[in-house]
């Protein structure tokens, strides 16, 4: 299969991509190779590894790391493969060390991947300490999320969405904690993942009792994105504002000053390629992650990020256990009809070139960057 045979190349932007890019093996190892290892990907927020020897990992396919926080504050990504026989470093999931100790031979690494003990090796010939440091991956912080590249050409992130700082300012995302996050193996490819994310045009179908008596399809409105986002906002019903809340917790704006009259009453939803959705709802956001498993499974982690003082309410256990059913319910509908998708993609008669509505503007920007990233080169 070539780029040319499934007519990425030349292609219009108004239409969804050919099925065969959601279910062929193939090309998803292409897209590991020219999208999952050359762009930015998004690791987790610095707020989850406050102190030094804090750690948190993540996969992807061919992948191993690690984010840490340094004894200066700084946080660097390491590889999680010993240098001596590749055996794992740090639990799954993360942690807190002093020292990195593999689990394997005992060797002992730094914080900063430097290898400090390496037991029984004196006298062998092939041992080199200084050639025995963790690999330490380009990293970036952009408004407090931690993102790595394996590409030493991979474009400034910071300066990539620099165009959506106006835009974002009032959320104040960067001063933003987590409280929780909910992670789940959804039956779908990742781009059929990210695509749903990146429009609200199924509200009225996929949400029909959750958001759209909020947040109604015919509002919708996409937004011009960049060369490495997609945006679109979708205005909140009639009767409905972030500022009224519920009686038992503060305002949005009690919980944000920076928030305006059209912060108050949209939601705001942000796509960075490849893999990251961010949806602003007032004093709150949802970081959501598509992290390919396979062709047609995807792991989705939604990170649910609140304002400090939202933390240290009286009644901060009840209030969070009800937004976590929440996002867990509107999770549920969306993982059931990705996974439809999947099959309707899988079926000998799947469209060839589904055609977009102007309100999905945000999916052909998306196939565009695709097409632009699978092609070059
Ligand atoms: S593989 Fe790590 S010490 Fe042997
Ligand atoms: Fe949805």
């Amino acid at each position: 299969m070539t780029i040319d045979q499934l007519r990425l190349r030349g292609a219009d932007y108004q239409t969804a991509l050919p099925p065969r890019c959601y279910t062929d093996p193939d090309f998803l190892a292409l897209e590991l190779e020219k999208v999952f290892r050359r762009d930015w990907i998004c690791i987790g927020h610095v707020a989850d590894i406050p102190a030094a020897g804090d750690y948190i990992t993540f996969d992807l396919p061919g992948l191993r790391v690690m984010a840490v926080r340094q004894q200066d504050g700084s946080v660097k990504v390491l590889s999680r493969v010993c240098r001596h026989r590749a055996a794992l470093l740090g639990r799954e999931g993360g942690g807190k060390a002093t020292l990195f100790v593999c689990p394997y031979h005992c060797w002992t690494y730094e914080l900063d991947g430097r290898l400090r003990g390496a037991p029984a090796m004196s006298g062998s010939s092939g041992f080199r300490r200084e050639d025995c440091r963790l690999p330490e991956f380009r990293s970036q912080v952009w408004e407090s999320l931690i993102f790595l590249t394996c590409s030493p050409a991979a474009e400034d992130l910071s300066a990539s969405l620099e165009a959506t700082r106006a835009r974002l300012e009032p959320y104040r995302l960067s001063e933003l904690k987590t409280a929780f996050a909910i992670e789940e193996v959804w039956n779908t490819n990742w781009k059929v993942a990210v695509e749903n994310g990146s429009e609200s045009y199924h509200h009225g179908g996929v949400h029909r009792q959750t958001l759209e008596p909020l947040f109604p399809t015919t509002g919708v409105r996409a937004e011009p994105g960049g060369l490495w986002y997609n945006m679109h906002a979708v205005p909140a019903s009639i009767d409905f504002s972030f500022e009224g809340g519920q009686e038992d917790r503060p305002s949005a704006t009690q919980l944000n000053s920076s928030l305006g009259p059209q912060q108050l009453r949209e939601l705001l939803i942000l796509g960075i390629y490849p893999n990251l959705v961010i949806a602003f709802a007032g004093a709150c956001v949802t970081v959501f992650r598509f992290v390919p498993v396979n062709v047609a499974q995807t792991l989705v982690r939604a990170t649910w990020l609140v304002p400090a003082s939202y933390l240290e309410l009286a009644n901060a256990d009840a209030v969070l256990e009800r937004d976590r059913r929440t996002l867990q319910a509107i999770i549920a509908e969306d993982r059931a009809s990705c996974a439809d998708v999947q099959v309707g993609l899988s079926c000998l008669d799947a469209p060839a070139a589904g055609p977009l509505a102007p309100i999905e503007r945000p999916i052909g920007e998306f196939g565009s960057y695709l097409r632009r990233r699978l092609c070059g080169d």
